[in-house]
């Protein structure tokens, strides 16, 4: 089967990214205030000669957080070092990365949501006051000694703003929530790519791609790509509207986007728990998906449709995801969305 969405394994994905991404802000299509705030950001502290304050970015997969964060680095002039929450395994694995920074530096922590507690801790007075407390020896001869750290700037990135911790929060300067992406907007980032990787699209193919992209830059890349095998296989010179709606159809990608995937979950929640309220684990278990990809990568998108809805006591098929199925809807599901 195949899965667009969430498959990391698309083609060597690391360089397929690199090569695609954005280096300025000139370049970085959409999220116009994230980047009209950020940009006064810059300009201020590059005036003052300062380090600019810890950002935190959110938002589903895909929608240019990492992206977001290098940009930062590079029209600040200074360095980034990239880590995630589940690569910090030890306390002195955040020291040894904290005291190599230099003054001004980006740190940036990816799904920093699954940073232990222990490492949290640390990290407070180290955002906080730009301080290192370790402690040296075991027992009752333990003792602390701090030390100075650079000025550095941490960019926080996380799919899930509900699973930080409060006191976390609180230590980043400014919070920015990531928005999907229009369909126009989608379309200037395939236009873009398509001129990079020198991939002949014409108007028709790209509105096609970025229709079925899920409004998600990483997946309407992907689906390029796809759209652009399937046109090869043809001998096809140029993606046309033609072409793409083929490729498309091959792949079992709508006309929105969705993709075998996200009409399982769907159609599970339907069937098996009539429609909902259903809760993540019993959805997971059913379908085989992982808790995590559907929560990261399926879910936000089905929810952005209007297709699903969360409620206090779990997921519930809307109406207009029932349509869109072509599934009759019993004539009390109403109520559940209350
Ligand atoms: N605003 C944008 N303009 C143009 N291309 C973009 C934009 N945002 C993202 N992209 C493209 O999409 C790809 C994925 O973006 P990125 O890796 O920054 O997403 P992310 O939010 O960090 O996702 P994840 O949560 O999965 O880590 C990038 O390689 C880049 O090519
Ligand atoms: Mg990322």
């Amino acid at each position: 089967m195949m899965v667009i969405a969430s498959d990391p394994t698309v083609i060597d994905e690391k360089s397929f990214d690199n090569t695609l991404r954005p280096q300025r802000f000139s370049e970085y299509v959409g999220q116009e205030k994230i980047k009209r705030n950020l940009d006064i950001f810059i300009q201020a502290a590059k005036k003052r000669e300062e380090s600019i304050d810890h950002i935190l970015l959110y938002g589903p997969a895909g929608l240019g957080k990492t992206t977001l964060a290098h940009i930062i680095a590079k029209e600040m002039g200074v360095s980034i070092k990239i880590t995630s929450g589940p690569a910090i395994e030890k306390v002195g694995d955040l020291g040894s990365i904290l005291t190599n920074l230099d003054d001004g530096d980006v740190l940036f922590i990816d799904e920093i949501h699954r940073l232990n507690k222990m490492i949290e801790e640390v990290l407070y007075p180290a955002m906080e006051d730009y301080k290192l407390d370790i402690i040296i020896g075991k027992g009752p001869a333990a003792r602390t000694i701090q030390l100075d750290l650079p000025r550095f700037t941490l960019i926080g990135a996380t799919t899930r703003l509900g699973s930080l911790s409060n006191p976390l929060r609180n230590r980043f300067g400014s919070t920015h929530r990531l928005e999907f992406y229009t369909p126009e907007e989608i379309e200037r980032i395939v236009k873009r790519s398509s001129g990079i990787l020198n991939i002949g699209l014409d108007e028709k193919g790209a509105k096609k791609i970025a229709a079925s992209s899920r409004q998600t830059p990483r997946v309407a890349n992907r689906i390029l790509k796809r759209v652009r095998d399937y046109a090869q296989t043809k001998n096809w010179p140029t993606i046309t509207g033609e072409i793409a709606k083929e490729a498309l159809e091959l792949y079992e990608i709508d006309h929105l986007g969705l993709e075998p995937t996200d009409r399982h979950i769907l159609s599970t929640v339907i069937h098996k728990f009539k429609g909902g309220p259903a809760g993540i684990q019993a959805i997971a278990a059913v379908t085989g998906e992982e808790i995590q990809t559907i929560e990261d990568v399926y879910e936000p998108y089905l929810i952005q449709l209007g297709f699903l809805a969360r409620t206090p006591r779990g997921r519930v098929v809307t109406p207009e995801g029932y349509k869109h199925l072509d599934i009759h809807m019993p004539a009390d599901h109403q109520d559940k969305l209350l």
